[in-house]
């Protein structure tokens, strides 16, 4: 049996399960968020954010679609795809049921899951719809149409993306969001978007109430390298989207300290270090996880959280 772990609330969260670390009001956001109450089973603040940008156009697809936008560190995923898609969590079902709860009851819904990765949204999304899974890197859509089969699977980006418009119901991003050229990506999402559809940025964090991982994470000076633009997990903002809403879930994740470690590595800021920069840092997490009987040994489950975002195209 997996041991769950639980320590005493932490001071500040951190973003933990992907690249996107907390700039300082950012962190002030999370620390809201964490004292999110919990409500039939799953974490809620029930917080509510106004749209802003002017609104484009809905216009046709672009040609083709560009791996320009992607970042040099946004590449590197692919670098690891394999393991990123035995590591990394998937999301809980209930996340993925109340990102499409506004469009559940359309007949034939259609979502698509961009920057898709490997296919841990999509695997959640296709029990509710057919998905479109884009995502620009190679090594990713390998490991995603071999694992998720169901799904239809293109290259693409945010920033051009290989769909008609009005053509989904529904436009969900899991640990992507801050990967996107905003200013270019919304136009294109709310092009594709048909009226009343939902766009869903969902993400994996590491509880921030759990002392464990979080307190060595916050700790160590590599894990504070951020990755992604400069809007982070910034809501999604565009006249053409009603209010936000949030919602929080939690993810327990079954985990060892070998597929601890492994995980990690799939995380861009210790992709982009370099390989004496990565053996110290998985010298100290080794050493940090043997440290506590929690982790020392065997399985244990981390206690993840997946928030979801979600706003409606007017
Ligand atoms: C951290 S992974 C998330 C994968 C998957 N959605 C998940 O939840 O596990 C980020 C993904 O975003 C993709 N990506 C990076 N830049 C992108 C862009 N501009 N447009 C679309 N996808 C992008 C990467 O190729 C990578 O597969």
């Amino acid at each position: 049996m997996p041991r769950a772990f639980r320590g005493p609330a932490r001071p500040r969260e951190r973003a933990g399960a992907c690249s996107a670390r907390g700039r300082l009001g950012a962190r002030h956001r999370a620390r809201a968020r964490a004292r999110a109450t919990v409500q039939q089973g799953h974490l809620v603040d029930g917080s509510r954010q106004q749209g802003g940008l002017p609104a484009t156009p809905v216009t046709p697809a672009p040609a083709a679609a560009t791996v320009g936008s992607v970042t040099p560190r946004a590449r590197l995923f692919g670098t690891v795809a394999t393991a990123y898609a035995e590591h990394r969590p998937g999301y809980p079902a209930a996340a993925a049921a109340w990102a499409l709860e506004p469009v559940a009851d359309r007949a034939g819904l259609h979502v698509l899951d961009l920057g898709a990765g490997t296919g841990k949204l999509t695997e959640a999304v296709l029990r509710h719809a057919e998905v479109t899974a884009v995502d620009p890197d190679p090594a990713m859509l390998v490991e995603l149409r071999a694992r998720v089969p169901r799904a239809r699977a293109a290259a693409g980006t945010a920033e051009g993306i290989p769909l008609p418009g009005a053509s989904v119901d529904a436009v969900v991003c899991g640990q992507a969001w801050h990967w996107f050229d905003l200013p270019r990506a919304l136009p294109e999402i709310v092009r594709v978007l048909r009226p009343g559809g939902v766009l869903a940025v969902v993400r994996n964090d590491e509880d921030p109430d759990n002392r464990l991982m979080n307190e060595f994470l916050d700790a160590d000076a590599l894990s504070a390298r951020e990755g992604g633009h400069d809007h982070g997990w910034t809501p999604p903002s565009h006249e053409a989207f009603g209010a936000v809403e949030r919602r929080r879930f939690p993810n327990p994740h079954p985990t060892d300290v070998d597929s601890t470690i492994a995980r990690l590595g799939t995380f861009s800021w210790l992709l982009a270090a370099d390989p004496g920069e990565r053996g110290a840092f998985e010298r100290r997490l080794r050493a940090y996880l043997a440290g506590h009987p929690e982790t020392a040994s065997g399985e244990f489950v981390l206690p993840l959280v997946t928030t979801v975002l979600r706003a409606l195209r007017r």
